[in-house]
């Protein structure tokens, strides 16, 4: 028994919104974690393959309203060009990422990019991340060789989801939850994950948030701070918390994500590197164990842009690697090449799923 066993949604939210140091509650963190994954640090070589998107959320920068960036889709030998030059490096994960883009063109696009995948990236696994779709593409992809995906629910709140989304039938929390439990149960490695310090959210909301994802039983999160975007209407709310609260809140999300959800596999964001200069260790030290380095090429960087001043736009793979190496030696971690790194938290589910089946 530690003081952070048994952590009910009153305990999580009064940790959450404690003063004072948290130095205890990393530690504890971190021991979790040597407990299961371990101190390994895996990669995952992000490639935005589009910033296109027929959504509207009232934060991103990729919003379909927004009409000041230049639209762009990669080309599957780009994609696939990308992907090699991170398979060279030694990654062994890959997350391919887009804007919501539901028409049957773009998902056997993804699919055909991952048949190529499966013959010519031996050992690799696939991520995807590019919301809802409808649940025959979510199948095609994982038999077209689709590993992973992510679908971030970005709130476990109808009612704040209700705030930062217009209300019409493409943005509804109901739907976007069903969706989730669609890919955890068709076999995916499933991830979620939140946004942490909008305007409007409070503690109470963040507990929630770690019981929903435990609840649905996820493999893996990724959480980040949100970040304003200029010309978005939420950077215009005058309740944005500061930037040290949302990064705080966010170390503090990672850290009770670890001890809440043993064997899940946790990234430290983009964004939370954006927000706070070694914001990389920060995350790692609060038992974070993944890293998402960029594969996106150069000139298509700078229009997958999220909110306002996103790292490493100009980074290559190799210097960001670099950069990854002394974060991993600064925070006394293992850098796990050539290791696709299943979070354990899958195969435990998988079991428990064949002996209820079964038992
Ligand atoms: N700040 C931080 N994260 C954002 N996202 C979208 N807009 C922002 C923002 N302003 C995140 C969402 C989405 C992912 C692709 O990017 O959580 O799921
Ligand atoms: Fe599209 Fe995702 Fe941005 Fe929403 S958060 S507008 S779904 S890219």
């Amino acid at each position: 028994m530690n003081m952070f066993d048994n952590l009910s949604r009153e305990r999580l939210r009064d940790i959450l919104g404690a003063g004072g140091s948290h130095d205890a509650l990393f530690a504890a963190a971190r021991e979790a974690l040597l407990d299961e994954p371990g101190d390994g640090v895996y990669l995952r070589g992000l490639v935005e393959v589009s910033n296109r998107c027929v959504k509207n959320c009232l934060y991103c920068g990729l919003r379909r309203e927004r009409t000041d960036i230049r639209r762009y889709e990669m080309s599957g030998e780009e994609v696939k060009a990308a992907l090699e030059t991170g398979y060279r490096l030694g990654l062994r994960s890959f997350l391919l990422q887009s804007g919501e883009l539901p028409g049957k063109a773009f998902t056997e696009k993804m699919a055909g990019i991952l048949e190529w995948c499966s013959a010519n990236l031996p050992g690799a696994r696939m991520v995807l991340s590019m919301g809802e779709l409808a649940p025959e593409d979510y199948d095609l992809l994982r038999k077209s060789g689709g590993h992973r995906y992510l679908l971030r629910i970005e709130t476990s709140s109808a009612e704040l989801y209700r705030r930062f989304h217009p209300n019409d039938p493409l943005h509804s929390h109901f739907r976007r939850i069903r969706a989730l439990e669609y890919l955890r149960d068709s076999g995916w490695q499933t991830g979620t994950g939140v946004l942490i310090g909008l305007p409007g959210q409070n503690e109470s909301h963040l507990a929630d948030d770690l019981l929903f994802m435990k609840k649905i039983n996820v493999d893996m999160v990724g959480m980040g701070p949100y970040v304003e975007c200029p010309g978005t209407p939420v950077a215009e709310a005058d309740d944005i918390p500061p930037v040290e609260k949302r990064v705080a809140l966010t170390l503090r999300m990672i850290a009770l994500a670890r001890l809440t959800m043993p064997g899940i596999n946790i990234a430290a964001t983009t964004a939370l590197q954006t927000l706070c200069p070694g914001g990389l260790e920060k995350g790692l030290m609060a038992g974070a164990n993944v890293i998402m380095p960029n594969l996106t090429p150069g000139i298509y960087r700078e229009d997958y842009d999220l909110y306002d001043g996103k790292v490493r736009v100009h980074d290559s793979p190799g210097e960001m690697l670099e950069i990854i190496r002394r974060a991993c030696a600064r925070t006394g971690r293992r850098l796990m090449l050539n290791d696709p790194g299943d979070p354990p938290h899958y195969r435990t589910r998988m079991e428990e799923e064949r002996n209820g089946k079964h038992g």
